[in-house]
């Protein structure tokens, strides 16, 4: 949710600068910009819409400047406009900011501010920010001179409520910035005389060997060649470094069309990455590394809430059927958003796991954090190394899925559904699960890449069916047991990429209201991969069927007597029910990428979207 990105050092900030914007411009779209210091003082260049537009209105702009910051923007405050676009300036035009968060309190330093002869001209509450600086480094110049910068934005920020990923300069002093973070995330890249912030890694992963990763409360002062981390309350921090992995091949398109269709495509290897390293010698058991707790505390554990957002919470969703099915173990899976405010009462034996792929969703963080508060502990399963949910869990699992950089979640989703079939195991093992079943299952999951491939060859014939229902307006998931999940997060494919209304149904559930919307309008995309349920979706299909609507299915090969009652079957290879989740979301990421690009939209980046989402 909205990129920043900064540079300090000998080379022209420009083009780094652009750089690291086209590698964060997944996190917004809505406009872009950058300031750089240049002889005569700040240059700012702002333009809505992509970073395309931003880059042709530079165009042949002698920039120089070997200082500057620059931002993605997914808009909060202010609609979508070039004057609400960032970098801000302050009214006295000395300080320029980028930000990446929401000041909540900023109608009250707004006027504050008036009164002090500082105004805004934007609507944004960043705005408000840079004045704010701007005001409180005038203060300190006063009082002490030189080192007036650092502690004037210091200041300011202890007036601010609300969440901030921020880069600043300051016209008085040029060969500086201050780097800060509270809940929006903000990492420090440290290269051979040169320093970046960027809100991930992706931004300077080319330039930067170093990586420091700031915490809430955290800030940095670039000046005379290094840099300083102190707290708010004027502490020095110890910086932590990290070396920053690079893979360029995973941050580029590849030949393919879009990010997203190369993602789908990277999902045997992302599953293989998934499992690396987690099954016992003898195969019959899973283990991780990372969760700090052992078996002992582990058999203590009584309930499992999962709190997650979106696709992560439709994989938790997926787990709980696992996990209550193979460990019998109680699941409740949480909205992060709702948890975090819900104050629900939890046993002494929960243990609370947050998923996230990027691991910086801050209702995810938040609802982590209120159960850390409370005692609780907390696992994290993430593709965010490094993340502030990374560093704030207990322990967890690292999903290893590489850059996912479509904001469509597809192969982050479907190894989170592989990690958590793995976490089924270990906890099902230290519990009732039998050997001979631990065997089995684990022999399913290695299967899994290759059936995956298998699936992929698909695409042609779903690019077909695709085509057919391209102009349909309103679409219903239908799926039992492990595969309701799979609806909710088949529908949600659908909407964000291809903006059909689409709802995901427990495929019985649908008579007690949704089949009101079905009929020649509104047809009906099952999962009917599980042999248990066959006869019962077969009557779901037949109930659709019978008020006219058309009907898609993915079917395992073990349920191929429903494929003679849809209009269009994708037929899978049939697996364990552990691996079925995982199986049945590919048909359904890959229909819905190809609904979205036959419907003329942009698939990588949905409007109104952000793959990563600081706000609350
Ligand atoms: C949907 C999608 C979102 C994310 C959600 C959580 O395709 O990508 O719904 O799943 O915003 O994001 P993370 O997993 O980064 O916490």
């Amino acid at each position: 949710m909205c990129g920043i990105i900064g540079y300090l050092g000998n080379r022209a900030a420009k083009d780094i600068l652009l750089d690291g914007l086209r590698h964060l411009e997944y996190r917004g779209y809505d406009s872009a910009g950058i300031a750089t210091w240049e002889l005569d003082g700040f240059a700012v260049v702002r333009s809505v819409g992509r970073l395309d537009s931003l880059v042709e209105k530079l165009g042949a702009m002698e920039l120089r400047g070997t200082s500057g910051i620059g931002h993605t923007r997914w808009a909060t405050h202010g609609r979508v406009s070039e004057e609400n676009a960032h970098p801000h300036r302050s009214c006295d035009g000395k300080v320029v900011i980028v930000h990446n968060g929401v000041v909540e309190n900023f109608l009250a330093l707004a006027a504050f501010l008036k009164e002090k002869g500082y105004f805004s001209s934007s609507e944004t509450d960043s705005e408000v920010l840079a004045n704010l600086i701007a005001y409180h480094c005038a203060k300190e110049v006063d009082q002490r001179g030189h080192s007036a910068f650092l502690e004037g934005v210091r200041k300011a920020l202890l007036h601010v409520r609300g969440a901030y990923g921020i880069a600043v300069m300051h016209g008085d002093f040029p060969g500086e910035m201050v780097g800060a973070r509270n809940s929006s995330p903000l990492v420090l890249g440290v290269g051979d005389g040169e320093f970046f912030f960027a809100s991930d890694t992706a931004g300077f992963a080319s330039h930067a060997k170093d990586a420091v990763f700031l915490n809430d409360g955290e800030l940095v002062h670039l000046r005379g060649g290094d840099f300083s981390i102190c707290t708010l309350s004027r502490e020095k921090v110890e910086a932590a470094r990290r070396a920053v992995e690079w893979h360029e091949a995973l941050v580029e398109k590849n030949g393919y069309e879009h990010f997203m269709l190369k993602e789908i495509f990277e999902q045997p290897i992302a599953l293989e990455n998934a499992m690396r390293g987690h099954f016992s010698v003898d195969g019959s058991n899973t283990h991780f590394g990372g969760l700090q707790m052992s078996p002992m505390e582990l058999r203590q554990v009584d309930r499992i809430i999962f709190c997650a957002c979106g696709s992560a919470r439709c994989a938790c969703l997926a787990a709980e059927y696992l996990i209550e099915r193979i460990a019998r173990v109680p699941v409740e899976v949480e909205y992060a958003s709702e948890f975090r405010y819900r104050n629900a009462p939890l046993d002494r034996n929960t243990l609370v796991i947050a998923v996230s792929q990027s691991g910086e969703t801050i209702d995810t963080l938040a609802a982590m954090r209120e159960a850390r508060r409370k005692g609780f502990r907390v696992l994290a399963i993430t593709n965010g190394v490094g993340s502030s949910i990374a560093r704030e869990a207990d322990g967890g699992i690292y999903q290893h899925a590489g850059p996912e950089i479509g904001v469509a979640a597809t192969k982050s989703f479907t190894s989170q559904l592989c990690i958590a079939a793995m976490v089924a195991i270990y906890l099902g093992r230290l519990r009732d699960l039998s050997c001979e079943d631990g065997v089995e299952m684990v022999d399913a999951l290695r299967q899994v890449p290759k059936n995956v491939e298998e699936i992929l060859r698909l695409d042609g014939e779903i690019r077909s069916i695709a085509e057919e229902y391209a102009n349909y307006e309103n679409m219903l998931f239908l799926g039992r047991q492990s595969m309701f999940p799979l609806a909710i997060e088949g529908a949600l494919k659908l909407k964000e990429i291809s903006y059909v209304h689409a709802e995901g149904y427990a495929a019985a559930e649908m008579k007690h209201g949704p089949i009101a919307l079905i009929g020649e309008n509104c047809p009906a995309f099952f999962l009917a991969c599980d042999g248990r349920m066959l006869e019962k979706i077969q009557s779901n299909i037949q109930e659709v069927r019978a008020r006219g609507a058309r009907t898609i299915a993915v079917i395992s090969e073990n349920c191929s007597a429903a494929a003679s009652m849809v209009d269009r079957a994708i037929v899978i290879p049939q697996t364990h029910f552990i691996a079925q989740p995982i199986l049945a979301a590919i048909p359904m990421q890959l229909f819905a990428y190809h609904m979205g690009v036959l419907r003329g939209c942009d698939v990588d980046r949905p409007r109104n979207l952000a793959k990563s989402v600081t706000v609350e």
